[in-house]
């Protein structure tokens, strides 16, 4: 089947779906860092990161968080709802890690009083800058009721997330998640999009401590699949990974 391309980012394609407000998720292999400064090809981290989000997006939606996901369709592809992506790429953070020792001079690794939530402004031109709620407001990137949306839901995806991870033997350090507007029946609202894998959060095995997401790549540890497939496993994805 030709797919009539959307849109290239750097670690998915966008494809028009087969039916009109469906668009195709393609997950490739490129990894990138530091605002594309670090590049390379990781063997895998496409398949493992479709097959961790389809999961991640169906626990989501078990518990009561709508998003995008409508199936996954092969070993790279998953189906979605098209939205209207808000600029806006919301983080939150558990412990001091990256950008935020980087810009503050945290220790790494200390855990924060309370989950913290920046706000980033989804613009690689820019290098993702900080935004405050008055940028968001100011520059009519979401509403205050979106941004109320987009923080209570943070704050709950942090909560079940981070229990379904220390199920098993993985502390969530941080993670980041994308939002975006769906109409439907000439109403609009705002729903979870993009993906949630080990590429946009900070993992680390309870035990020894051991890195367990794209930190092994900005950090240049190695061996990233065998971590991405061993986060696959612990969640009880073997059947899904043997395909
Ligand atoms: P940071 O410490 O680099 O700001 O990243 C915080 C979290 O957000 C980390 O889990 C990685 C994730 N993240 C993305 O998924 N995409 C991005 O473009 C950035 C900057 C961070
Ligand atoms: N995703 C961003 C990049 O590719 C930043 C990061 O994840 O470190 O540059």
């Amino acid at each position: 089947m030709d797919k009539k391309q959307i849109y290239e980012g750097k670690a998915k394609v966008l494809f028009e779906g087969p039916e009109e407000g469906q668009i195709i998720q393609y997950f490739k292999d490129d990894a990138t860092a530091f605002n594309k400064q670090k590049f390379d090809v990781i063997e895998g981290k496409g398949v493992l990161n479709n097959i961790i989000s389809a999961y991640m997006m169906e626990f989501f939606s078990k518990n009561g968080i709508e998003n995008h996901f409508i199936e996954r369709l092969n070993k790279r592809e998953q189906l979605v709802k098209k939205v209207e992506i808000v600029p806006v790429e919301v983080v939150l953070r558990n412990y001091a890690a990256g950008t935020l020792v980087k810009r503050y001079g945290l220790e790494d690794g200390i855990k924060l009083s309370r989950p913290l939530i920046e706000f980033c402004y989804k613009s690689d031109e820019h290098g993702d800058p900080l935004l405050s709620e008055e940028h968001i407001l100011i520059f009519n990137f979401a509403t205050q009721d979106e941004i109320d949306m987009m923080k209570k839901t943070t704050l709950i995806i942090n909560q079940i997330l981070g229990d379904l991870f220390d199920k098993i033997g993985i502390i969530l350090g941080d993670f980041k998640v994308e939002f975006g507007r769906v109409t439907e029946n000439g109403s609009t609202r705002l729903i979870l999009a993009d993906e949630m894998s080990p590429d946009n959060c900070r993992l680390w095995d309870k035990e020894t401590l051991e890195i367990m997401d794209k930190d092994r790549f900005r950090k240049g540890l190695g061996s990233l699949t065998e971590f991405y497939r061993e986060v696959a496993v612990r969640l009880g994805l073997e059947k899904e990974l043997e395909e």
